[in-house]
């Protein structure tokens, strides 16, 4: 690959901008054999919590038109287990690494960043606030402007790495929320978080997944995701990252040009591994043919 997709992002020296989204390359370390590591552009690891969660009852995924549900309910190994366990060999991966935070109160995200903190190897922070607020009735951190600007700031305070916030599409507008993350301190946001949704067996009239509703992700939700992007995009000053169905490098291109400065691939790590390297390759080619000789050049050049 080329000297035309290095870039940085809030200060962090990406090979290419095509990162492994979280949730979706485990912690990174568990595909070595079968991915080179070093040519990804980042990887987020899975989300880490204050303590070691089972997650919910299966079945935990199922397969829909163009997509996928899953209800996984963040099943980790805990931030201490990841920081003893996993960051060492991660360390040598020879990427970026993003530890991708979560918690149901603030004080949950600040622990889980204190405890990271200490520890050397991780580029910077993403925040999952797709979560019930456990303390405030259950209102989701990522659909309440206050309730965000408030997670933010708390761990703004004690973070001395740059700090991506994730955000939800599941909300009516997006921008309040893209407003209320930059002011409370965000340094960059990625977006979108996976949809709700909800399968069900006519034949039983259950729910196909344990938990009842879970996320949609993959091809299904691209649309959506680059509309919301874009959306996001033109009312903040800091960057964004796009995500949401990405599969090729056509699709990568399309959130670079709503406005993106990077992109994570999800879904399509479970049934190509490889995904985020070949979509960097492809992205590359695009650049070529388009004669564009910087990723840069792309970001936000949306012709309406
Ligand atoms: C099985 C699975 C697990 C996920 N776990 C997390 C997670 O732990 N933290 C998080 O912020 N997002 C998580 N996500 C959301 C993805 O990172 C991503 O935002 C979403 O799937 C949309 O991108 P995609 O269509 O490329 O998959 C998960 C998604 C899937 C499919």
């Amino acid at each position: 690959m080329t000297s035309r997709l290095a870039t940085s992002l809030c200060g962090v020296s990406l090979k290419n901008p095509v990162l492994a989204a979280s949730g979706t390359f485990a912690y990174g370390v568990e595909l070595g054999d079968l991915v080179d590591l070093s040519a990804l552009g980042g990887i987020v690891v899975k989300g880490l919590s204050r303590e070691p969660m089972d997650g919910n009852p299966p079945p935990r995924v199922w397969e829909t038109e163009a997509g996928m549900i899953n209800s996984i309910g963040l099943q980790n190994i805990g931030v201490r287990a990841f920081v003893a366990e996993k960051l060492p060999q991660l360390r040598g991966a020879g990427t970026a690494i993003f530890a991708n935070v979560f918690g149901y109160a603030v004080e949950d995200y600040v622990e889980v960043v204190r405890v990271l903190e200490d520890a050397e190897g991780i580029a910077a922070y993403e925040l999952n606030v797709s979560c019930p607020n456990t303390k405030h009735g259950g209102i989701f951190f990522s659909s309440d402007p206050a309730l965000l600007a408030e997670v933010i700031s708390a761990v703004r305070k004690i973070v001395r790495r740059p700090l991506i916030v994730k955000l939800s599409p599941n909300v009516a507008r997006i921008e309040p929320l893209a407003k209320a993350a930059e002011e409370a301190g965000a340094d960059a946001l990625s977006l979108v978080n996976t949809f709700v949704a909800l399968a069900i067996d006519p034949r039983s009239r259950k729910p196909r997944l344990g938990a009842g509703f879970g996320g949609l992700s993959g091809p299904a939700i691209k649309p959506i995701a680059v509309r919301m992007v874009y959306e996001a995009a033109r009312s903040v000053k800091i960057p964004v990252v796009g995500l949401g169905g990405i599969s090729n490098g056509l699709d990568a291109a399309e959130f670079l040009i709503a406005g993106a400065s990077a992109v994570e691939v999800g879904t399509a790590n479970f049934w190509d591994p490889s995904a985020p390297v070949r979509i960097a390759r492809e992205l590359d080619d695009f650049l070529q043919q388009e004669g564009i000789e910087h990723i840069n050049k792309l970001v936000g050049t949306l012709k309406l």
